[in-house]
This record gives C-alpha cells, sequence and structure tokens, in this order.
C-alpha cells in the first residue's frame, strides 16, 4: 500500500474512491462540522444509525460524488485518543473500505490531531494511523476456483485542511514509514502463516527466507537434512526424519553496525505442521496446526522491516523448520536424541517436538554470535489455557530483559505476561536416562516447555514467547483478523528499535 499525507491544499484537489471523515460526538450531534454534513449529520445521530462513537464506522454516498463517489463517517468518540484507539480506529476505517472494495483513500484527518491524542506525539500519531490501516485492510488469500473481484487497497492520503510546518511534515513523513514497515511486516507474517500445510513444507519457508534475505542482501544460509545430521542438529533431524518433507535450518543475518557486536538471536519455530507424530492429536482442530510456524513467520517479518529501516543493530534470525508427521521412520516416545549442544534428550511425546528443534536453535544461533536471545513459538496448549487468546506467556531467565520487551508491548498494544520460573518447574524436566526429557507430564505444561528451551540458552539473556494462544484467533478482534496475526512482530520490532546505537 502507498500511504502518505497532503496538506496546505483545497480537498478538492484531491480524488479517490473514498473519503474518511473522522467526527466525534459533539460533531455528529450538529455543532458546525462543516456546512455540507451538519443537517445529515445531526439525522444520522437522532436515527441511531451513527454517533460518532469510537470505533463506530457508517458508510454513505458523497455529497461531492465525481471527487470521492464514497463517504466513510469514523467515530473517534469524545474522549481524548490513547494509540491502541487511534490504531484501532484506523484498522476500522480500512475494514469499511475493504467491504467497499475501495482501491484509493483520502483520510481527512481533523486539524491538530495531535490535539485530540493522549500522547501528543506527532511520528507516533501518523505510525499508528499508517499501522491501523494495513492491519485493517488484511484480507486472507483463498484458493476458491472463481476469484472473486479482489480489489485491495493500493493507496492511502491523510490529509490535513491547515498547511504543516515543515518539520511537522517531516514527522508526519517519518511516522508514515515507521508505521508502514510495521504493518507491512505484520501482514508478511499473517500470509505465511495463513499457507495450508501443503503449500507451505519446510523447503518452502526456505525460500520465503531466501527472497526476503536477497531484496534487502542479508546473508542467509539453508541447512538441508544432511548437513542437519552432519552438524549434528540431532533434534531437528529427529523431528524432520517422519515426513517426506524433509527439515531445514535456515539462518539470516542483519549487520546494521560496523562490527558484528551485541548481536541479537531471533528464533522462531518453523513446524509447518504439527500432527503430533506418533503421539498424535486428535482430529477436531487439527488443521488450525498450519499456524505452528507463526513464531517462524514473526522473526521473518522482523526481518523484512529491518531490511525497510535499517536501525544500527545486529540480528542473527534462526528458523528450525520441519513437519512432524508419523510414518515407518518417524522418532518415537521413549527415544534418546542427541542435540547440537551436546545434551541428550529423552523424548516422552513425540508432540512436544517445538522445543526439541528449538534447543537446536537456540545453540546454533550462539555459534553465530548471538548474546541475547529471544525465542518464539506456537508452543503449548497450555499457555491458552493460562492466557487465553488475549495474551502472549513469556519465560525468561532475566527479568529486566523482560521487563525491555513488556515495555515495547505497551506501545504496540500487543499484550504480553510472564510466566513464573520457580526452580520446582525445572526439576520436572529431569530424566533418568537422558540429560532432559523433553515432556514433564503434569500442570504448568507452558512454564516447563518453557524452561526446557531456556537450558539451551546456556548462561545467555533469554526470553521465550510463547504466542500458541495468540498467534491465530477463531475469530475477528481489535486489529487482528480471523486466522493468522502476526502477533509480536510489532513488538519486538518496537524492541528492536530501542537497541539501536
Ligand atoms: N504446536 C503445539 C502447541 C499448540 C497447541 C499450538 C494449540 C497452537 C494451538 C505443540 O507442538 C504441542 O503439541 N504441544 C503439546 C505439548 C505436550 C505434548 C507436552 C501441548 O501443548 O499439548
Ligand atoms: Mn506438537
Ligand atoms: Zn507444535
Amino acid at each position: 500500500m502507498n500511504i502518505g499525507w497532503s496538506s496546505g491544499i483545497p480537498l478538492s484537489e484531491l480524488k479517490s474512491d473514498v473519503l474518511i471523515l473522522i467526527l466525534s460526538e459533539s460533531e455528529v450531534k450538529g455543532e458546525g462540522f462543516s456546512p455540507d454534513w451538519d443537517g445529515t449529520l445531526r439525522r444520522l445521530g437522532e436515527l441511531g444509525l451513527f454517533e460518532g462513537k469510537l470505533h463506530q464506522t457508517y458508510i454513505l454516498p458523497s455529497v461531492n460524488p465525481s471527487a470521492f463517489p464514497v463517504t466513510i463517517l469514523a467515530g473517534r468518540g469524545g474522549q481524548e485518543l490513547r494509540t491502541d484507539d487511534l490504531r484501532l480506529m484506523s484498522a476500522s476505517i480500512a475494514r469499511a473500505a475493504v467491504k467497499l472494495k475501495a482501491e484509493s483513500l483520502v483520510v481527512q484527518l481533523p486539524s491538530e490531531m495531535n490535539i485530540i491524542t493522549v500522547e501528543k506525539d506527532t511520528v507516533t500519531t501518523a505510525h499508528v494511523l499508517t499501522e491501523g490501516l494495513l492491519l485493517g485492510s488484511y484480507v486472507r488469500k483463498h484458493y476458491k476456483r472463481e476469484q472473486p473481484p479482489y480489489a485491495v487497497i493500493s493507496s492511502a492520503v491523510f490529509y490535513m485542511k491547515e498547511q504543516l510546518e515543515a518539520a511537522e511534515g517531516e514527522r508526519w513523513t517519518k511516522g508514515i514509514e515507521k508505521g508502514q514497515a510495521f504493518g507491512e511486516a505484520t501482514l508478511l507474517a499473517r500470509n505465511l502463516t495463513n499457507i495450508p500445510g501443503n503449500l507451505l513444507v519446510p523447503a518452502d519457508l526456505a525460500v520465503a527466507a531466501v527472497e526476503i534475505a536477497d531484496k534487502y542482501g542479508f546473508p542467509v544460509e539453508v541447512l538441508d537434512e544432511r548437513e542437519i545430521g552432519q552438524k549434528g542438529m540431532g533434534g531437528l533431524l529427529a523431528v524432520g526424519k517422519g515426513s517426506v518433507n524433509p527439515p531445514r535450518m535456515i539462518v539470516i543475518r542483519y549487520q546494521g553496525t560496523g562490527h558484528w557486536a551485541n548481536v541479537i538471536g531471533l528464533i522462531g519455530k518453523g513446524i509447518t505442521f504439527d500432527t503430533g507424530g506418533v503421539s498424535l492429536k486428535r482430529a477436531p482442530g487439527m488443521e488450525d496446526m498450519i499456524s505452528d510456524m507463526g513464531g517462524a513467520a514473526a522473526v521473518l517479518g522482523v526481518m523484512e522491516a529491518l531490511g525497510r529501516l535499517h536501525p544500527r543493530i545486529n540480528v542473527v534470525m534462526v528458523i528450525p523448520s520441519a513437519e512432524n508427521m508419523l510414518s515407518a521412520n518417524a522418532f518415537k516416545p521413549g527415544d534418546v536424541i542427541t542435540s547440537l549442544s551436546g545434551r541428550t534428550i529423552e523424548i516422552l511425546n513425540t508432540d512436544a517436538e517445538g522445543r526439541v528443534v528449538l534447543a537446536d536453535a537456540l545453540t546454533y544461533a550462539r555459534e553465530w554470535g548471538a548474546e541475547r536471545i529471544i525465542d518464539i513459538a506456537t508452543l503449548t496448549g497450555a499457555v491458552r489455557s493460562a492466557l487465553g487468546d488475549v495474551a502472549t506467556g513469556a519465560v525468561t531467565n532475566d527479568e529486566a530483559f523482560l521487563q525491555e520487551l513488556t515495555a515495547a508491548s505497551r506501545k504496540t498494544g500487543e499484550n504480553l505476561w510472564p510466566l513464573p520460573a520457580y526452580p520446582e518447574f525445572k526439576n520436572m524436566l529431569k530424566s533418568e536416562v537422558a540429560d532432559i526429557r523433553n515432556a514433564a507430564g503434569g500442570s504448568g505444561a507452558a512454564i516447563t516447555a518453557g524452561l526446557f528451551i531456556g537450558t539451551f540458552a546456556e548462561e545467555m539473556p533469554w526470553i521465550h514467547l510463547d504466542i500458541a494462544g495468540t498467534a491465530f484467533l477463531s475469530k475477528e478482534r481489535g486489529v487482528n483478523p480471523k486466522g493468522a496475526t502476526g502477533v509480536m512482530v510489532r513488538t519486538l520490532l518496537e524492541w528492536l528499535l530501542s537497541q539501536a546505537v
């Protein structure tokens, strides 16, 4: 989507499929929005059709149909807007525009947009308005034979009547750029996650990664099953060997400073489909397991945004990718495997496969120089029992590190909540025959799963994000659609940008 701003010219000089007017409750009651609209607005309010409530939208034919055939009225309530409100307002506007199959939008903003926001920061305002448009405009790709006319929003202009000062204009440009990077990165993650399992196997995920890397000239490495075996990545090899679609270890590096130092490791679980393997899952809902590479999609989205924003940081992204299948060749409960770290793992449940592939990825990220690590994974059903689809669960060995990430999540509106990592939980992972076992059995499964991964962080500061509840929704909520959400792309980016030197 092409997004820009315009100010200081008459609205009549612009043209688009839809004009969006942002209105407060008092303006709808007829307190002088504009002579063209006042009567209509008062009537809509009286009829209870549109009252200007926050996130309310109303579609109607324009008073000046030659420039703008359709108008969307968007409510902004009566109070000052928080960034979360602003983002969702923008997403609601985009959803209304998608319903109309509009391709181009002009969004008329109240003069001095900042006065009606809590933060009063132009860059943030421009950022979240832009991001909201992108998040709300998302439509899942479909595979129907008869494609209905499939319009996507291709351009949007934020229009302000009063001429902006140069410095203020630069802030708008900067905010739009950032919002666009955050938004597009999230859409990329959603698109990858929503691809059916037969159309995205580990080799396909690797192709998607190489595409992103090549676009920005990032060094990329893809290990195939032979190299995975040769290097001693016993975890990824074991999980992948039950499938005819072999595993891949995918690495992309982003170097934003002169020296490859202070490297941040970003690791995403890339199980392209999770049947559970020999410890087979039950059938109802298994189709949602196409989203078991949601963590991988998130870190790929982040890399795409780094390519656009090029901050002064260093990142190594690692994706262990496999398809967890059952077959004559599949790994089994009771197997003991040797991970890249040299630690042996007793397999108790082949459905606890994510932590097994992530173990090798953490060790590998360290080999590539990572000094701090964040892993993101659709790891446990248990995190859904604890936090529903409302918050992402976090496990860490470094409270201060997690506080930084939580601060970032407050800005992006993505809920993040810590799970307590008491040593009792770690003891539940002891094995008699190996260094560790892959399933603890019993309660606290989201925590024991996290702590299993944490073992492979060695002494590095580490955060684990369990997005099993938040990566894939059963119905639309807030800025997120049904299906893949691209959750945590924006939070990770917000934190990464805060680390720039
Ligand atoms: N991919 C699943 C977790 C999951 C569940 C993601 C629901 C999204 C929605 C993971 O590999 C898994 O199967 N975890 C098991 C672990 C158990 C066997 C210890 C679980 O949570 O049931
Ligand atoms: Mn599983
Ligand atoms: Zn899984």
